[in-house]
């Protein structure tokens, strides 16, 4: 079985390393967001589907911005009932209320499950199937046809889904989360401005980073990484580790806020082309089946995750501990990958990420173990296969 899988990412390294995948147009900095929505109106659209969540509703931040497009003769409607995790119930909707809109655009303004949910719903309407059965990796499925174009403005930083292939989708019933992987989810054009993210609360913006810097050394340590994904996962892990702490400490600071939106998009140009590994195979099931968010369930298992892959991907993570300045001349590359994973520990710590998960139940673990297998088995570059046995003592630590 692991034959097949390594064959397989043999053949995902091969094709996307070498397939021209699309690459969205970034707007960046303060007034990008504004940039944008001017723009729209010069590519052409007259209809677009705003999608968006009633937290970011609430603060105003559409409006400005839907009174760009107005004022540019754009016809706007508007879908704000995105939630966390958004399931197959809520993107089938979506889809819906885009085809009664006869919009030729979406445009997405929020965290990651706005951007994934704005991505699987033009999928879902374009090829009139239920998003469950869009799910998977695009390679080993039917063609499916292109949607309306995206555009997209993150109001936080870390999905880094602005700028990637996939869309996580749930199914709240059957307690299970897939990503769709197709290159025709990229959204076109994206902005990335700061002054949209100022204040978000300081765990919301720990768990989020946490899930860029997962993005970059999973992409980095990944058997399909290759050079150009490996300079972005070097350059997003120097920035995150460099500015987290500042973003966390200072809801105000604008020049970290914006250093990690760039991060976080460096990051998920990464990981579009080599893949995440174990710990998002597992933070997925985490988050299924007890509500976990994304970036926190990453930011606990990346380094017990970490601590297991290390001896398959010890020099790479030596050359991570030297990017952000940490080895000295008398370092070896074990204790260089040693005091990388000790770094992420202490921000860990700093940042208040708990040890344990108080929902985690022994009888679910092998549940657990199964579908994160199925996940990562044959679509992730993970360094080194994991036991049943080492994933089940990995999923011990978490217990209470
Ligand atoms: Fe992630």
């Amino acid at each position: 079985m692991y034959l097949i899988s390594r064959i397989r990412i043999v053949l995902n390294r091969f094709v996307l390393k070498n397939l021209n995948l699309p690459k969205p147009f970034c707007l960046i900095g303060v007034g990008a967001a504004a940039n944008l929505c001017s723009h729209l109106a010069a590519t052409g659209v007259q209809r677009v589907m705003v999608v968006s969540d009633k937290g970011i509703l609430q603060t105003g931040l559409l409006e400005p911005l839907i009174a760009i497009l107005t004022a540019h003769q754009i016809k706007v409607s508007l879908f704000s009932d995105v939630f966390p995790d958004p399931d197959h119930l809520l993107v089938s909707e979506g889809a819906r209320q885009l085809q009664v809109s006869q919009a030729d655009a979406v445009l997405a303004i929020g965290g990651g499950s706005v951007i994934d949910c704005a991505k699987a719903i033009i999928h879902t309407c374009t090829n009139q199937q239920d998003p469950r059965k869009l799910a998977g990796l695009w390679l080993y499925a039917w063609p499916r046809k292109r949607g309306v174009p995206l555009f997209a403005i993150p109001t936080t930083a870390g999905t880094g889904s602005e700028v990637t292939i996939a869309a996580v989708v749930s199914d709240k019933v059957a307690q299970t989360k897939m990503p769709m992987i197709d290159p025709k989810l990229t959204p076109k054009m994206v902005a990335l401005d700061a002054s949209l993210t100022l204040g978000i609360p300081a765990a919301l913006t720990a768990h989020t980073g946490m899930d860029a810097l997962t993005h970059a050394v999973e992409a980095f340590i990944s058997e399909m990484a290759f050079v150009e994904t490996d300079e972005l996962a070097r350059a997003a892990s120097r920035l995150i580790l460099q500015n987290l702490p500042l973003a966390v400490a200072d809801g105000q600071n604008l020049s970290a806020r914006q250093n990690m939106l760039y991060a976080s998009c460096l990051a998920g140009m990464a990981f579009t082309r080599a893949g995440v590994g174990y710990v998002h195979a597992f933070a997925h099931q985490l988050g299924a089946l007890y509500q976990i968010p994304h970036g926190l369930a990453n930011a606990m298992l990346l380094v017990p995750v970490l601590e297991l892959m290390q001896p398959a991907c010890n020099s790479k993570l030596a050359i991570l501990a030297y990017d952000v300045g940490l080895i000295t001349s008398n370092d070896n590359t074990d204790s260089r990958a040693q005091k990388f994973i000790d770094h992420i520990k202490a921000l860990c710590r700093q940042l208040a990420i708990p040890q344990r998960i108080e929902s985690l139940r022994e009888e679910d673990i092998n549940t657990i173990i199964s579908r994160a297998f199925a996940e990562a088995h044959g679509t992730y570059g993970v360094p080194q296969y994991l036991t049943r046995i080492e994933a089940s003592l990995l999923l011990r630590r978490l217990m209470p």
